[in-house]
């Protein structure tokens, strides 16, 4: 099938301007202006941007986690992210304790072979690695999965020690690839939350109080130091406030190979949403925690200056029937997580690029451009360009949302709440096109479950 969109202001990281892209074979063959070459299906652009489709580099679908599963799976979950405009996720796939790495990679390949609506790929979360199975590590990498995530949280779960880290971290240095690291300390914050629960403190908003911006900071600088010390690039995941983006700066400023994304629950949600009526609070009950307001202008201006590289989403959903009431009487039993993979790029535009705070070509490289490059996707995709994939977002500056569980073009994720329930939004993604498919039409879902394909990424290429 062949497309030819006509008459688009086509914006990268880099580029402005109007034109026509023909796509032929999946990738985008030419671009150019007023081009007359036949097609098998015309869109007229007039009036809307061209982006590249955007790529979500954080997403867990269908993984067991805090005693139940996150509500999305990779066929709910990437039909969310399409109807948003994103067409490349990198989901977490999970080693646990004794198990082999390349084990998990297989049961994740089973979760979402043939099921998703758009191009996806992995990386490991490792939860264990002994010297005798640092050997995975490049098997996975050969595999395409050219990234582990390392946490210092949830002790007896996910969390590794710091011997851990640093063979993990030799390693993967070593074979060219990149950790993402969870930095928070989480054997304080467990003794913070047993004093919390033992003066009853039960409920939902203890969660956030009990985890301390300062321990954020603590873990993001170690995490940083014994990167450094290994040698390798660090990516730190869903970074939430000023006190840890404090110490990726100063590490930056030293040269250090640091790089870390925020993430929309961080830039447009805060501390309050827990001081609502009853058990609300639990829909925000996610980790790191929701922080004081003031810490949003700080992250925004991290992501001006290119100290956070790019804004993920974290989407982890549980439902609040059944799934966050498990913690009804005691917030750390609260399944940490909150559902977002569909609305981050209407949210990042209308606040960023409407909000004065960000160009259309910051847009693109932090929703986008940007994730692809550290992850290894890039050309292929984070872009528009001849010979990319022709993941493509039609985007309508003009067209206004309310963002709602209620409203079909806004809510495809299968969860019975939406985190920015009433978030008035303006400019939206109207047509997606996932290699040359059109698979989202004005709301409507065009396309076909496993459209999607496991994408190998590549090596860390040294972009900073
Ligand atoms: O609360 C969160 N973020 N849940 C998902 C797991 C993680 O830490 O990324
Ligand atoms: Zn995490
Ligand atoms: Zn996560």
């Amino acid at each position: 099938m062949s497309l030819l969109i006509k008459n688009g202001r086509i914006i990268t990281a880099v580029d402005d301007y109007h034109g026509d892209v023909f796509i032929d074979a999946e990738r985008v063959a030419v671009i150019g202006k007023d081009l007359s070459i036949e097609a098998d299906q015309l869109i007229d652009a007039t009036g809307k941007y061209v982006f590249p489709g955007g790529v979500d580099p954080h997403t867990h679908l269908d993984m067991p986690f805090g005693g139940t599963t996150s509500a999305d799976d990779f066929e709910t979950g990437t039909l969310a992210a399409a109807h948003g405009g994103t067409t490349t996720l990198i989901d977490y796939a999970i080693q646990f304790k004794g198990e082999s790495t390349l084990a998990a990679l297989e049961t994740w390949h089973k979760k979402a072979d043939g099921k998703t609506a758009i191009d996806y790929g992995f990386h490991m979360i490792v939860t264990d690695m002994e010297d005798d199975r640092l050997w995975e590590l490049k098997r996975l990498a050969d595999e395409g999965v050219t990234s582990y995530k390392l946490f210092m949280a949830y002790p007896g779960l996910l969390y590794v020690d710091d011997g851990t880290i640093f063979r993990t971290m030799r390693k993967a240095g070593e074979n060219g690839t990149v950790v993402c690291m969870h930095a928070e300390n989480g054997i304080v914050i467990d003794e913070i939350v047993k004093r919390a629960l033992k003066e009853g403190k039960t409920a939902p908003k203890y969660h956030a109080l009990t985890r301390p911006t300062r321990m954020e900071a603590e873990g993001t600088h170690r995490a940083i130091s014994i990167a450094e010390v290994a040698d390798v690039p660090v990516y730190i995941v869903h970074l939430s406030s000023s006190d840890a983006l404090e110490q990726v700066t100063l590490a930056r400023n030293r040269g250090v190979n640091v790089y870390a994304e925020t993430c929309p629950q961080y830039l447009f949600l805060d501390y309050s949403y827990y001081e609502q009526e009853g058990f609300e609070g639990a829909k925000y009950v996610m980790t790191p925690a929701l922080r004081e307001k003031w810490n949003q202008d700080e992250l925004w201006r991290g992501l001006q200056f290119g100290d956070l590289q790019s804004i993920a989403t974290d989407h982890c959903p549980f439902c609040f029937k059944e799934q966050k009431e498990l913690g009804i009487d005691d917030f750390s039993k609260i399944p940490n997580g909150a559902p977002g993979v569909e609305n981050r790029m209407a949210l990042v535009y209308n606040g960023g690029v409407n909000g004065g705070r960000i160009t259309l070509n910051k847009f693109v490289e932090l929703t986008s451009t940007s994730a692809a490059k550290t992850f290894g996707l890039f050309p292929k995709k984070g872009t528009i360009a001849v010979g990319s994939d022709a993941d493509l977002v039609i985007f309508n500056p003009g067209r206004e949302e309310t963002i709602s569980i209620k409203n079909p073009c806004t809510h495809h994720m299968r969860v019975d709440y939406n985190a920015y329930e009433g978030f008035r939004v303006k400019g939206f993604p109207e047509t997606v096109i996932s290699r040359g498919k059109i698979i989202v039409d004005n709301c409507d879902y065009v396309g076909r479950k496993g459209d999607g394909q496991f994408i190998k990424r590549g090596l860390y290429s040294g972009i900073r």
